[in-house]
């Protein structure tokens, strides 16, 4: 009942030559499993009009409909270049622009206005995980960065380890279903059993060809949110593959 999706996060990689990568994942993305690639944000027009079966996000918006806000994007803007969806804090974004639970919270409630999709990340960082409080850390992050209102076509969660991205560095499998499960059962809790049992769960962090197959049958995981393996088609061609 989870349709698998396959998102690349392209982040700030990417000119107008790279949009021939796109057309070479044609292809793939005609399966069963959902292709989503979210380039910076001066392709969006134009990847939006490459291929009809890969779906277009953006990779961050601002939490107002227009104004005075030099440099940054609304989900408006997003939507009429022909996004989709959007990545809302990204563990870059929190990082780099001191972006809070709150910020994300009201970004995604600016995302669904817009009638985009959010792909809302959350994960922790190696000291959390040394600390043994992931769970805490994940579950903070969830309860602030989600508003009320979540619907499985509004919502998508990703799970992206901040020690796992484009480290090379991936969790054991059991690491992996226990953040994921734990994830269900907090969307269960809060938005009902039919919302949180339909929205999709992505794992994010060092997703290649070579493991991408082993990572999908974890239960719970729904697709993959790929950063550097999405940015050509000999590799994210077999990771959508790998949810066909
Ligand atoms: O958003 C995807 C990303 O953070 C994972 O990056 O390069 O490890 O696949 P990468």
């Amino acid at each position: 009942m989870r349709r698998k999706l396959a998102a690349g996060n392209w982040k700030m990689n990417g000119t107008k030559a790279s949009l021939t990568e796109l057309s070479a994942m044609a292809t793939a993305a005609d399966g069963a499993a959902e292709v989503l690639i979210c380039p910076p944000a001066t392709l969006i027009a134009l990847a939006a009009d490459t291929t009809p079966d890969i779906a277009i996000g953006g990779q961050d918006c601002h939490t107002a409909a227009s104004g005075a806000h030099t440099g940054d994007l609304s989900a408006a803007q997003l939507a009429d270049a022909g996004a989709s969806y959007v990545i809302l804090g990204h563990s870059e974004r929190r990082a780099d622009h001191g972006e809070s639970d709150a910020q994300v919270r009201d970004k995604t409630r600016a995302a669904w206005e817009a009638g985009l999709t959010a792909v809302v990340c959350v994960g922790e960082t190696l000291e959390q995980r040394e600390h043994a409080n992931t769970l805490d850390i994940i579950g903070g992050q969830l309860a602030g960065s989600i508003p009320d209102g979540a619907t499985a076509h509004r919502l998508v969660v990703a799970y992206e380890p901040v020690w796992a991205i484009g480290t090379g560095k991936v969790p054991t499998l059991d690491q992996i279903a226990e953040v994921h499960g734990f994830i269900r059962a907090r969307l269960e809790r809060r938005f009902g059993a039919g919302v949180g049992r339909s929205t999709r769960i992505l794992y994010g962090g060092s997703v290649k060809p070579s493991n991408a197959v082993e990572i999908f049958a974890v239960p719970n995981v729904d697709g993959a949110l790929v950063g550097g393996a999405s940015l050509k088609a000999t590799d994210f061609g077999p990771i959508i593959e790998a949810l066909n």
